[in-house]
Parts: C-alpha cells; structure tokens; sequence
C-alpha cells in the first residue's frame, strides 16, 4: 500500500519533474542501445536461453481453471506446458511431453479431466504429474515409474494470477516482485476475475512492441487525442526496481474517471481499495520481462508480449476486474470482442514493423534514449545481468551506467526536493 508519505513525495517529485531544466543531478548519460539487440540471432538465442528461462511469466487465471482438474495448455513461451488445478486446490504446472515417446499428454486447448492421459500408448498421469497407469506395464524389464513422470515447471500464485519459471533456481515469486508485491496489495489481484484475454501477431521483434509501452515521451506525438488529454508527461514519475522490473505515476490533468485515454464502462463494479494515486493519474507498472499494465481502481489489465522468432511477436491484452454485469465484460484493449485492437494499442503498434526494417537495414547502429526513457535502458541492463555480461558478445552489450542509487528505495531525486 502507499503510504501519505508515500504519494506526498510522489506529488512533489512530479513537481520536481516538471520544473527540471536537464535530467537530475547524477543520472547518466544512456550510451547507445546497439540495434543489434533486435536483429541479431545471437541475442534472441541468449534471450531464449536466459531471460525466457529464467524470468516469472504471466501464464493464466485460475478463471481459466476453476475446479480441480481442470488444464489448459500454454505455449506463449515456445514451451510445451499444461497447466492443472489439482484435488488439493494446487495449480502445477507440466511439460506436455509424455515420458514415453515425447506425445503431448494434453491436445485440447482446455479441459477437465481426473487424469492426464496420453492419446499415444495411453500412458495416465495425476494432477502431480506422477506415472500412474502403464498399458501392458509386464512388457517394461525394470522400469521404475517413480522417475518417469512429468517434468514440472516451477508454478506459483499471485492471488488470482499463475505465474511460471522454468528455472529450478529462480527466486520465489514474490521474491521476484520485491516491494511491487507490496504496491499491488490495493488491487487485490486475489479478487479480480478475468474479463478478456486476446492475442495478436505483430511483425516486429518483440521489444520495439514492448517498448511503445514502456516510455511517455510518445504520447504527444502518437496520441494527440487519445492518451495524451489525459495524461501529464512532463510530470511523469519513473522509478526503477530491482530484477528489470519499473514503474511510471503520471497525472491525469482531466477527468478523474477515465485511465489515459481508455474509456471505461461505468457500470463496472470498482476495486474499493485502490488509493489516491491509481484514481487521480496513470499508474503502470512492467514487470520484467514482458509486462506492462497501468492499474487503476476499475481494471488490472496487464499487456504481455511474446518472441515469435526474431522479426515477430505476439501482444496478449488482458482485462481483469472485480466484476460486470451481464454483457457488459469490461475489455480494455480490443474492439470488437478481441479481433481488434483498440485506437491507442493500434496507435502504439503501428510503427513496429517499420522499425524493425530500420534495424535490419544499414542505416541504423543504436539507439539513444532519454532520461524519460530510462526504464528501457534499465531494462536492458538487468536483461545483460540475467543473461550473463560475458556470455553476450561486447558489441551487443549495454553498459551498466544506471547505478544502484537509482534502483529503488534509493533516489537521488528525493535530495534535490524541497
Ligand atoms: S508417447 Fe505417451 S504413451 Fe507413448
Ligand atoms: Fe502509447
């Protein structure tokens, strides 16, 4: 939760924002982001290995799986893995690849059923994963069914939300989210029900899509009528975390009803607990590596997006609420029930692929960011941590010049104010 001291430091931070004639004192030069960070196969391939591995990924909703035994499958991270909700209330989460001759254990994009069973040699597996049931099981000289079951993923909740992580080491999820966990208490993400959820494909490495939502310095520029009435960019407030993870509070100078731009519906029922700052400016949050979602006392509707091989993507638009009336399913992202995006994502995209050809082309070497851009290059920095300095060829590095006097709770700003 924020605290009053809090959300008066923020105000006056914004202040300090607007008023500041050059970035503040002691923030960095942001030396060049190389452009091959978007077109080099040997940067998707470490991306592949380290930060698609390693990283807490937004995987589904247990609207999607309300009773015990009830799977779906999710594939967004290249990766063949069920989901399950077990007799024990446990969600796990499974590779799809049956122990026998590697058959998806699961077809269907959904279903409920007691066991797992493979459609191949008909090989059956609990909830847990564990090898149950062996068709003709006197034909296997020595087989110890203990060792042949599925492989798990790590798996765990944020209230409502099933993360992933494919990394036996990784920190807990919570660990992971830091003092974020705490922010997000207000939203009670352990109400919210899951109201859409729509995927598109765009034709741009996936971080020029990621990065349209990642910066406000666009919005006067791509959203003249949409997003920038609402939404005060000299007074937005950036704040780094640790693990990649960033947050920008802006002021809504209009109406206190209406989230940057995206107009919704009344008759949604509001999340009471949500504080000053989400009902009075724009609060979005990513979360690295893949995750932007402005928060308000109306929606949780974070934005995911995913690699689809080096030049293409796939952006997921969510809307979570705490609930609606009949045909009245808040949506904050597409038109018409999911085949289309909506004005500001389509404003947001549309320069992607165009971007991408520059990248590819001669013309282009690197790219200088702003101060108000700085949550991309910290970013990237922590992206070059995960994956290991030394493992990433020099010429594709990003220098680490955002230090750690700039990750909060540290802010040299806060000794500028008064
Ligand atoms: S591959 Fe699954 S039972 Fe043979
Ligand atoms: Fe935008």
């Amino acid at each position: 939760m924020m605290t009053p001291e809090n959300i008066q430091t923020l105000r006056k931070l914004m202040e300090f924002e607007a008023a500041r004639k050059e970035p503040p004192v002691g923030f960095p030069a942001l030396p060049d982001i190389p452009a091959g960070r978007y077109v080099d196969p040997r940067f998707h391939k470490l991306e592949l290995d380290h930060v698609w591995r390693k990283s807490w990924l937004l995987a589904a909703h247990i609207d999607e799986i309300p009773e015990p035994g009830c799977f779906m499958l999710w594939e967004n991270a290249g990766q063949p893995v069920v989901i399950v909700h077990a007799e024990d209330g446990a969600v796990n989460a499974l590779y799809n690849t049956c122990s026998h001759r590697g058959a998806p254990v699961v077809t269907e994009q959904r279903g409920q059923s007691r066991s797992l069973t493979c459609q191949y040699h008909g090989w059956s597996y609990d909830h847990e994963g564990e090898l149950r049931g062996i068709r003709d099981a006197q034909d296997f000289r020595d087989f110890d069914k203990s060792c042949r079951g599925l492989k798990a993923v790590r798996c765990e909740r944020f209230g409502n939300l099933v993360f992933v992580n494919f990394d036996a080491d990784a920190p807990t999820l919570l660990e992971w989210l830091g003092p974020i966990a705490d922010e997000w208490e207000e939203f009670q993400f352990g109400s919210c029900r899951l109201a859409s959820r729509a995927i598109f494909d765009l034709d741009c490495n996936w971080k020029i899509a990621m990065e349209a939502n990642t910066e406000v310095y666009h919005v006067p520029c791509i959203h003249p009528n949409t997003v920038a009435p609402n939404l005060d960019h000299r007074r937005n407030v950036n704040t780094l975390y640790h693990n990649g993870h960033g947050r920008m509070i802006a002021p809504n100078p209009k109406a206190k009803s209406k989230l940057a731009g995206l107009d919704l519906s009344s008759e949604i029922a509001e999340i009471e607990t949500a504080g000053e700052i989400a009902r009075s400016c724009t609060q979005s949050y990513g979360l690295f590596p893949n995750w932007v979602s402005p928060l308000s006392q109306f929606a949780i509707p974070p934005i995911l997006f995913w690699p689809n091989g080096i030049d293409k993507c796939r952006m997921e638009t969510w809307t979570m609420a705490p609930q609606w009336q009949d045909g009245m399913k808040p949506d904050l992202w597409t038109e018409n029930e999911g085949k289309e995006l909506c004005q500001v994502l389509l404003e947001d995209t549309q320069f992607g692929e165009k971007i991408q050809r520059s990248m590819e082309s001669n013309g282009f070497e690197g790219v200088p960011l702003s101060y108000q851009e700085a949550r991309i290059y910290h970013w990237n920095q922590a992206a070059d941590r995960m994956i290991g300095i030394d493992n990433i060829p020099e010429e594709l590095r990003v220098q680490q010049v955002i230090g750690e006097e700039w990750i909060y709770p540290n802010d040299p700003r806060i000794a500028e104010l008064d």
